[in-house]
């Protein structure tokens, strides 16, 4: 298919230039601590099994982290996934473990999904994400783990997604589709120079994590294929994620923390997130917060992303319902092309876990900064929509440029209140008060 065809090339053009930028560039480097040195290596080889994209490896999988778990090798061990197609169903990892796959190395999911084990709710949600009940466990998985890397010579995870899709489309789905990779309740993970293919739902989702590094991964699933988010941090804290190409059918990166009253129940913020250096495209946003928010989202920097052919560059949305708050989010530096909405704020998107949710649980949507954005081709500048009691408050949109083929159509705002410094087309009159634009000049 043609989106894989120029994907290298962006890539490479992207970190090319991103190195070239500066000798002194922002990195996610200390965000973990390294790992030690792994004091043995295993190969998924040796358990049994066989590369040749027709045995199905499971066990072998499974065996070889157990093997690691009962070797106790001092700084860990590596699991080694040699070139060849490893056909498998979902497996655990274990803590204290890398996972690296060599070049020509290829994880590829097995498409009887009947034969993929469920896993119960998240209580931040209370039900599947899709369905009611539990719903399948992601391919690679881990829970209450420390230390885990996943890297490896540019080695591919492959959802063989389609059969998921096609029933999400013929709604015959039993459970909740699973993702490629999830991790909860774990800190001190590291995921670089890998490529994400095909994933039945998210990509890659940690939740209720703490210090993680997503870097350098391609991530890439056909424009139509449904919910197939690139990176979605749920209530974790401490995330990098930097120099990524991500193409999917769903948002590149979506900041999340649990779903109306069992996020609120819950309660368990995303917080101290960065991203930085994403180039991609999705009929979705690019960039998003949301719509799952009911945990909170606070202290966000997202800066020099690049965003081509999408549907937002920047969609920061919440509910009715949803209760938490997103607070202290910045982006800056972010360039769109041929993409319909530049920005959308909104307290209007997304669905209900169930009828039982807080009709009076009002999200509160603060200091939000949106600077140094260059749009072309852009259809709509955006739309600022905030609830009615429940204003947004403090929203500063600082040297915004947005232009068109056609003119751009102008900016629709509703329940918002901030400033607008250097912005194109004009901006709302809800952002041009003095106050407004005082509080925006002081808060760059
Ligand atoms: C890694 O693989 C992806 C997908 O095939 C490709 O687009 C990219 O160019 C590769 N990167 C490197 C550095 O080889
Ligand atoms: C994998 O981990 C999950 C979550 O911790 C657990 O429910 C499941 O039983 C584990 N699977 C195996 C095969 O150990
Ligand atoms: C990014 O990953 C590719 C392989 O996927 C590797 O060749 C390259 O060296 C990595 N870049 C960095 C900065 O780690
Ligand atoms: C806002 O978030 C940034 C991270 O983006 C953080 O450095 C800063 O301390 C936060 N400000 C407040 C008032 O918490
Ligand atoms: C619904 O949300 C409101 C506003 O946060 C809160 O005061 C009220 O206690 C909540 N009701 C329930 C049943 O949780």
């Amino acid at each position: 298919m043609a989106r894989r065809c120029p994907c290298g090339l962006l890539l490479a053009l992207a970190l090319a230039a991103a190195l070239s930028a500066a000798g002194a560039q922002e990195t996610c480097s200390g965000a973990v601590p390294a790992p030690p040195r792994r004091g043995a290596r295993v190969s998924v080889a040796s358990f049994g099994g066989a590369g040749d994209g027709r045995t199905l490896n499971t066990g072998a999988f499974a065996r070889a982290v157990a093997s690691i778990d009962r070797l106790r090798a001092p700084g860990g061990a590596e699991l080694y996934v040699p070139p060849g197609v490893w056909l498998t169903g979902p497996f655990n990892l274990t803590s204290r473990m890398t996972l690296f796959l060599a070049r020509g190395a290829v994880i590829r999911a097995t498409q009887d999904t009947p034969s993929w084990p469920l896993i119960g709710p998240l209580p931040s949600y209370g039900r599947g994400r899709e369905l009611p009940g539990g719903r399948y466990i992601s391919l690679i998985h881990g829970s209450g783990l420390q230390d885990v890397v996943i890297t490896g010579e540019n080695g591919t995870i492959d959802g063989q997604g389609s059969v998921w899709w096609d029933m999400w489309k013929k709604g015959t789905l039993p459970y909740t589709r699973p993702h490629l990779l999830e991790l909860m309740s774990s800190s001190g993970i590291i995921v670089s120079n890998i490529v994400f293919q095909d994933s039945p739902f998210w990509n890659i989702h940690p939740v209720y994590c703490s210090n993680v590094v997503i870097r350098n991964v391609t991530v890439l699933a056909p424009h139509d294929s449904p919910n197939t988010d690139g990176i979605d941090p749920d209530s974790s804290s401490n995330v990098c994620i930097e120099d990524c190409y991500i193409s999917t059918g769903d948002d590149a990166v979506a900041i999340k923390s649990g779903w109306d009253e069992y996020g609120i129940a819950y309660g368990r913020p995303s917080s101290d997130i960065t991203v930085r250096r994403i180039t991609g495209s999705s009929p979705f946003a690019g960039f998003a917060v949301g719509s799952e928010t009911s945990g909170g989202v606070q202290n966000v920097l997202a800066e020099h992303l690049n965003f081509f052919s999408s549907g937002f560059g920047i969609h920061i949305k919440t509910n009715t319902g949803r209760g938490g708050f997103i607070r202290n989010i910045t982006v800056s530096d972010v360039t769109l092309d041929n993409v319909r909405y530049g920005l959308r704020i909104t307290g209007d998107v997304g669905d209900h876990p169930d009828d039982s949710y807080n009709r009076s649980a009002l999200p509160v949507v603060d200091t939000l900064t949106i600077k140094n954005v260059q749009g072309q081709n852009i259809r709509e500048a955006g739309l600022i929509k905030g609830i009615t009691n429940s204003a947004f408050s403090r929203i500063c949109l600082s040297n915004v440029k947005l232009s068109g083929g056609t003119p751009v159509r102008p900016w629709k705002c509703e329940a918002v209140t901030g400033g607008a410094l250097d912005v194109q087309p004009s901006p709302c009159t809800e952002l041009t008060s003095t106050s407004g634009t005082s509080f925006c000049t002081n808060s760059l």
